[in-house]
């Protein structure tokens, strides 16, 4: 695809879909993805962006190809976990279509907050794993992505960016009601809750969680795999899942690349003192009346 065959303002724009922004592709295209199918055995993976989606996709592909390398790099991983949310102008395909090309058992994705899913997940009872990262290194991570991803909306400078991203009005929304509405959601659905800081700090421990709860039994040898080749540095190098593959038009990698740093406390190196303290007042506020907590360093 050549970059005068694109035109990107076209996905720089946004709208509202009750309430919560997303491209307008998606927007536009709101019914299809309200009305898609799931099936029984589709694996859903739910994240905020920036909260380390890519990182969880290799996971369960790993995963659900009994730790085979070879066939997790059989494609990128935007085609091997089609993106349920996002539309793109012809002739590119996009996550819906591809979805629904796919056989079964399929790995999708999805960004939206927990009220935006398409009702058939539920209906269908599917498996969800929900991945969260704290909200500080999340929106540095977020604002980056921005500068680098011609097809979302410019940022802004960081004190700029830091403003727009308390009041919510980023693409999908709000993180901290992302992160709340998929908390409550766990307790009356099939829901797995696992934490960005709690992979950095112990990635088999989690990854098994992962495999308990898809019921693959793999065994000590093929975790091992899993947890290296699914590694920051790994990935890294790996063209399947770093996005050297999107032509640079679009993720221009020399402004930032995908595969960034992937700390936890990067935070510390964008806040000042003074958005720290404004930051965690209007944290209180907002996470007052849930149990959910998250770690802003290890
Ligand atoms: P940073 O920008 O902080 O480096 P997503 O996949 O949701 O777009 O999230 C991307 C973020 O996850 C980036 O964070 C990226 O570096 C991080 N990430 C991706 N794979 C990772 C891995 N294997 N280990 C640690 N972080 C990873």
């Amino acid at each position: 695809m050549a970059e005068a065959e694109l035109d990107m303002t076209v996905f720089q724009k946004l709208d509202y879909v009750n309430g919560i922004l997303l491209p307008i592709l998606s927007c536009e295209n709101w019914e299809k993805i309200w009305n898609f199918q799931a099936r029984p055995d589709d694996i859903l993976i739910s994240t905020y962006p920036k909260a380390g989606t890519s990182w969880m996709q290799e996971i369960v592909d790993m995963i659900q190809n009994d730790g085979d390398t070879k066939k997790c790099q059989r494609a990128p991983s935007y085609d091997r976990v089609p993106f349920i949310d996002l539309f793109v102008p012809l002739p590119l395909k996009s996550g819906l279509d591809k979805a629904e090309e796919m056989a079964s058992p399929r790995i999708l994705k999805t960004h939206f907050p927990f009220q935006l899913l398409p009702p058939s997940f539920w209906e269908q009872n599917c498996k969800i794993i929900y991945f969260a990262r704290n909200a500080k290194d999340n929106m540095v991570s977020y604002f980056h992505f921005q500068r680098m991803n011609q097809g979302l909306p410019d940022p802004g400078t960081w004190s700029e960016y830091f403003e727009v991203f308390l009041t919510g009005e980023v693409p999908w929304g709000p993180w901290h009601d992302h992160v709340k509405g998929w908390w409550e959601a766990r307790e009356r659905q099939r829901i797995l809750y696992i934490f960005f800081e709690n992979m950095k700090e112990n990635p088999a421990r989690e990854i098994r969680k992962i495999m308990q709860f898809l019921e693959k039994d793999l065994g000590d040898e093929v975790l091992e795999k899993i947890v290296h080749h699914t590694s920051f540095l790994a990935m890294k190098e790996n063209p399947m899942a770093n996005y050297i593959t999107i032509p640079s038009f679009i993720f221009d990698q020399s402004v930032s690349p995908f595969m960034r740093k992937g700390t936890v406390g990067d935070w510390k190196t964008h806040f000042t003192v003074a958005q720290n303290e404004r930051f965690d007042e209007d944290y209180k506020e907002k996470m007052a009346e849930t149990s959910l907590t998250f770690r802003t360093e290890l």
